[in-house]
């Protein structure tokens, strides 16, 4: 390789050293060739060491791939040390906007955690900041990053499928107590919602992204049936796209933790679709009009886009969205999970829990903003 082909190393903070960051600590090690991990910050200093000794057992290679990882406790005194390229934050959602926001403002890329936040002007304001500043936010929407989602995304683009009657998403991400009970953010109105908030606004959105529309009024309903917390674990939502379309949302964590379910399901006039994720692995479903599987036609498409190699990382598609950022970085494209999915996602999640609290159907936008905290008392 010429010098001239040889890219600058871009340097990554994580911030949140907890479950999701070991899968953000294992795609960055990943992507050793185009990222330096250059600091860990947790409230908890000692977690965060601990988290990376581990991690080196694990790996060895990761000793030497990590060689100058310094520890801070907050984002203000990373930001007093250093200025990395990119910030990733896995912190509880709602820390989200506060850590975000400082990043963004001091000039840092962004790989944000889901949701963007939990208050919709805020997730404006982090929208507006990032075009402004033309810093990315790439969104931890991992569903758009499944095989076979950009193609379809584009077939509805291009309107190959002619005109959607409906989708329905369906989210059985069953946890169980022991859950809730192990970080006392989980399930609290303030710091993280309920099913619908947590494990299902990925899935709206990924809805979005393939119907390649947003909604613009929905009716809900929320329950809490099985889990102890303060927020929901059943959620029920018809959405109106705008394209006419309706969409139909079932997100719930009361279902068994060993039968984890994300599908997807499409209506058109020249096709319909059945994709998604069921204990762990994908399946795709695609028919044309006469119901004919068109499935390999895709799978043909995809392998021809992405190689092997692609197909296999999607097994991991945090390292697919530090790629995708990476690359976004280098050329300044928009991430395929980029700020406005983040922005839309809350704003249309926050309508469906908003619809629920004051019993009527609620138009998106709406007339004024909502923050999740508004919700507290609503099962009292
Ligand atoms: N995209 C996905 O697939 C996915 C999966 C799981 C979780 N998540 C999201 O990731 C986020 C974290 O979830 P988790 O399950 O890893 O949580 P966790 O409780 O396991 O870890 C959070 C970590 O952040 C630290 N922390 C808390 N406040 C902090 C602050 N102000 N500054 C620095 N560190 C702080 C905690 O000490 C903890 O180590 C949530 O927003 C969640 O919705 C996304």
């Amino acid at each position: 390789m010429s010098d001239e082909t040889v890219k600058p190393l871009l340097s990554v903070a994580l911030i949140g050293c907890g479950r999701v960051g070991v899968k953000h600590l294992n795609s960055i090690f990943k992507a050793k060739d185009s990222l330096q991990l250059c600091a860990l910050v947790d409230t908890d200093i000692i977690t965060a060491k601990a988290f990376l000794e581990k991690f080196i057992i694990n790996n060895r290679k990761a000793a030497s791939a990590f060689p100058r990882v310094k520890f801070y406790t907050g984002i203000d005194a990373l930001l007093l040390d250093m200025t990395p390229d990119i910030v990733a934050i896995t912190v509880p959602s709602g820390f989200h906007y506060e850590i975000a926001y400082r990043a963004i403002s001091s000039g840092c890329h962004i790989l944000l955690e889901k949701p963007m936040t939990m208050k919709t002007s805020e997730a404006k304001e982090l929208y507006d900041l990032s075009v402004a500043t033309g810093r990315h936010i790439a969104m931890g929407h991992i569903y758009r990053y499944l095989p076979i989602m950009g193609l379809i995304h584009q077939d509805f683009i291009s309107e190959k499928w002619g005109k959607i009657s409906h989708g329905s998403v369906v989210v059985r991400w069953g946890h169980d107590q022991a859950y809730y009970d192990q970080a006392a953010w989980r399930g609290t109105w303030k710091l993280d919602g309920g099913a619908l908030m947590n494990q299902s606004i990925h899935a709206l959105d990924l809805m979005c992204y393939l119907m390649n529309t947003y909604p613009v009024s929905v009716v809900s309903q929320l329950a809490k049936r099985f889990r102890n917390m303060e927020a929901e674990d059943i959620g029920a939502a018809v959405l109106r796209m705008e394209n006419g379309a309706l969409c139909v949302l079932e997100g719930t964590t009361a279902t068994s933790p060993s039968d984890h379910e994300a599908s997807f399901y499409i209506n058109a006039e020249l096709g319909s679709l059945r994709v998604g994720l069921r204990k762990g692995l994908p399946f795709f479903d695609i028919r044309d009009k006469k119901g004919k599987k068109v499935t390999r036609k895709y799978y043909r498409e995809e392998l021809k886009a992405k190689g092997l190699r692609g197909i296999i990382d999607a097994k991991n598609p945090h390292y697919l969205i530090y790629r995708d950022l990476i690359n976004c970085v280098r050329n300044g494209d928009d991430p395929i999970a980029d700020a406005r999915s983040g922005y839309k996602s809350v704003e249309a999640m926050l309508s469906v829990y908003r619809s629920a609290k004051e019993h009527r159907q609620i138009d998106i936008p709406g007339d004024s903003d909502f923050d999740l905290n508004d919700m507290s008392g609503y099962f009292n």
